[in-house]
């Protein structure tokens, strides 16, 4: 029975159907008790739902009276006060406040629901419930939290709880700090008005004992300032892709020296082959805690696309991009990770990964073929050699969790093995979708693996793919540039291509069906590179001539007179120095070479070029944007001839789109500007793209 802090009993009415080893239903109901700050709402200790649910999740094991016991003296002995606890001894360790948990049951998703999923009104009314009862150690998260700020907050400083929702986080800090020895500047952060309204009724009580300030906003736009303690529970998986960094750094920055981030997010598995066991497992987990089945299916699909979740490798990549020096999982439960992140202010001296020897071994592997390329590749065998590993561990931003999570979807698709006939691995690639075998060539084992990879290796942002029956819908419609370029393009049968800026090598693959000598994608994008991998394990031998290395447009000049076409399709505007890189894109051509080019540009007929602040349609990386005569102009001043535009149109939003394999977020859609389509987010003209062929001229 539930009881209150003052000590007085509730009653807790629960019906509670169980049949051996799980809830079938569960339907429950509080009689109000008084809360401390009288907010006239219904609630209820932590300890003791878990004590029901709990109860009937053990029934007829061994275990179970010894799970029953110990969750309800953890009930009584946390929501009963002191007065309770001293006839009852110690509670125990695992749960030493009880969370003030307000709202109904949820039972949101059993016939309706927000879908998508949103953070309104019918949602706050549940929520407590919800997140205590979905979130696996959700209330030993918050514990845990209290040793933290009990050791890291400073006095004066701020701590903040981003996306704080109801506030059972900040009432818990608020209740277990004594105010003698923690006067805390407590700023709640969230940008749904129904939390905020619910956290400050919660709150109301704290004021008395801390300074309290809860803001309702978006915690990409709020000032973080002074912090020593900064909480952002399970609220970064719901903050677009592309602002996720800089809500990092911002984080960062806002941090006292030796301030700490603590973190907790809902993970995908680093092991894809994990995936499936871990989602099944957090199911049962639910269903357990008396959610049901169609409650379970409906609000995963709600979910889909709006909670975009990270693996653990990500997160700590992330953090540690964003400046933290020292990260540390301390709370797991399979799908659930809580990080404690400090920034020590000092600049850490080495953050790059160590190589490791099952990429060392591919990659050397890989490399032979440049000594029958050109003359020119075979004499910078060991400088291409050498910037590949460059790019590869030292500029790649990837720690060595991340290599090491990679790796293990690289072994998980070198396992499958397509069936011995020709057709399993067939290769379609004269039409708009690029296809690999069929549904049927896999065995369901690899099927299964096959389709767990693929969804680790979201977002796909160059397709349409069909690999095995799974179709991949990318981000990018890149079936649709390459219909407007194949006109235009030099016959490619016999030739050495170069496609600079390849992403997954899309167009590598359209440009086999001209049976070129081999084509070569170059680009530093370590995800473009596994997916292409994957490719490559399926088709080769029939797509041997295609070969991929990991290096920048910069590296143009290790190819010196090697390519008969290059294609650099999307990549000038990434250069600080667009000039400088078609000049070795130049180098790199044969004496009749010919360059194909994609450019983002400005409308306008001024030979100027705009030099976006930081983004340009939400894009980080981007320098230069030129219009159409500046374009020609750089060509015409590289030292190329017989320049030809042939295409200049605004980019379309059925070409880049948000779609299932790429909840980016980046997409167009999100990028212009919202009352304005001549405008991009930023405010500056939005971009035509524009086709370019031109020669290279000159003697070689
Ligand atoms: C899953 S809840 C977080 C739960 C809470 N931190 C806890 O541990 O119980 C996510 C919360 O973040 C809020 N939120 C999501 N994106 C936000 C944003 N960009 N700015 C402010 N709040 C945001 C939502 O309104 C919601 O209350």
């Amino acid at each position: 029975m539930p009881v209150n802090e003052e000590g007085e009993e509730g009653e807790a009415c629960g019906l509670l159907l169980t049949v051996p080893g799980f809830v079938s239903s569960y339907c429950g109901c509080f009689r109000a008790v008084r809360p401390r700050a009288s907010l006239g709402k219904t609630r209820m200790a932590t300890g003791a739902s878990q004590a029901t649910f709990l109860c009937g999740a053990v029934v007829g094991s061994g275990l179970a009276l010894a799970a029953a016991y110990a969750y309800a003296r953890a009930a009584r002995a946390v929501s009963g006060g002191s007065k309770k606890q001293d006839t009852l001894g110690p509670p125990p360790a695992d749960i030493r406040f009880p969370l003030t948990l307000v709202g109904g049951v949820d039972r949101l998703y059993d016939h309706g629901g927000p879908t998508p999923f949103r953070f309104n009104k019918e949602v706050v009314e549940v929520f407590d419930d919800m997140v205590s009862r979905s979130v696996p150690l959700y209330s030993e998260a918050i514990d845990f939290l209290l040793y933290l700020v009990a050791r890291y907050y400073q006095a004066g400083s701020n701590l903040y709880d981003l996306g704080c929702s109801t506030g059972t986080t900040l009432d818990s800090i608020a209740r277990s700090m004594p105010p003698a020895e923690y006067k805390l500047r407590i700023i709640g952060v969230d940008e749904a008005k129904h939390m905020v309204d619910e956290c400050r009724a919660k709150l109301g009580w704290a004021s008395q004992d801390h300074s309290v300030n809860v803001v309702c906003g978006d915690i990409c736009e709020v000032p973080i300032d002074d912090a020593s303690v900064c909480i952002l529970n399970y609220t970064l998986q719901f903050v677009p892709y592309t602002k996720r960094d800089a809500l990092l750094h911002k984080i960062y920055a806002g941090l006292q020296d030796d301030g700490i981030l603590f973190l907790s997010e809902k993970i995908r598995s680093s092991d894809p082959a994990m995936q499936e066991t871990c989602v099944w497992a957090y199911e049962d987990f639910k269903y357990r805690r008396g959610y049901s089945k169609e409650y379970i299916a409906r609000k995963k699909d709600a979910l889909d696309n709006v909670l975009v979740p990270y693996s653990e490798a990500q997160l700590c990549d992330a953090l540690k991009a964003a400046g933290f020096d020292h990260v540390q999982t301390c709370v797991k439960w399979n799908c659930f990770v809580s990080i404690i992140a400090q920034k020590r202010g000092a600049p850490s001296s080495n953050r790059n990964p160590v190589p490791t020897p099952a990429f060392d071994s591919w990659f050397d592997a890989e490399a032979l073929y440049l000594k029958t390329l050109s003359e020119g590749t075979a004499k910078n065998y060991d400088r291409i050699v050498q910037a590949r590993r460059v790019q590869f561990y030292e500029k790649g931003n990837l720690s060595r969790d991340s290599l090491l999570e990679y790796e293990g979807i690289v072994a998980q698709i070198q396992s499958i093995a397509p069936g011995p006939s020709t057709q399993a691995r067939r290769l379609v690639v004269d039409q708009a979708v690029v296809e690999i075998g069929r549904e049927t060539d896999l065995s369901n084992g690899d099927l299964r693996t096959w389709k767990v990879c693929a969804a680790a290796l979201k977002p796909w942002r160059k397709g349409p793919w069909n690999i095995y029956g799974v179709h991949i819908d990318a981000e990018w419609r890149s079936d649709l540039k390459w219909d407007r370029l194949l006109p235009h393009v030099p016959k490619l049968t016999g030739k050495v291509v170069c496609d600079l800026g390849c992403g997954n090598g899309y167009f590598m693959y359209r440009m086999l069906a001209q049976k070129p000598r081999c084509v070569l994608g170059i680009d530093p994008n370590f995800h473009a590179w596994m997916e292409f991998q994957a490719f490559q394990h399926f088709t080769s031998p029939e797509a041997d001539v295609l070969k991929f290395e990991i290096m920048r447009g910069e590296n143009m000049d290790l190819f010196p007179a090697t390519f008969d076409v290059v294609f650099c399709l999307g990549v000038l505007y990434h250069t600080p120095d667009p000039v400088g890189m078609l000049r070795k894109i130049r180098g790199s051509l044969k004496r009749k070479g010919v360059l194909v080019v994609d450019c983002e540009s400005i409308p306008g007929d001024e030979d100027v070029a705009l030099f976006p602040k930081k983004k340009y349609t939400n894009m980080k990386g981007v320098y230069f944007v030129p219009t159409q005569s500046t374009l020609v102009n750089w060509l015409r001043r590289s030292g190329f001839i017989n320049i030809h535009v042939f295409y200049a149109e605004p980019l379309s939003p059925e070409e880049q789109r948000v779609t299932e394999w790429a909840p980016v977020h980046t997409s167009l859609q999100n990028s212009l500007h919202p009352t304005d389509e001549t405008k991009t987010i930023e405010g500056y003209p939005r971009p035509l793209r524009i086709y370019v062929r031109a020669e290279r001229g000159g003697s070689a």
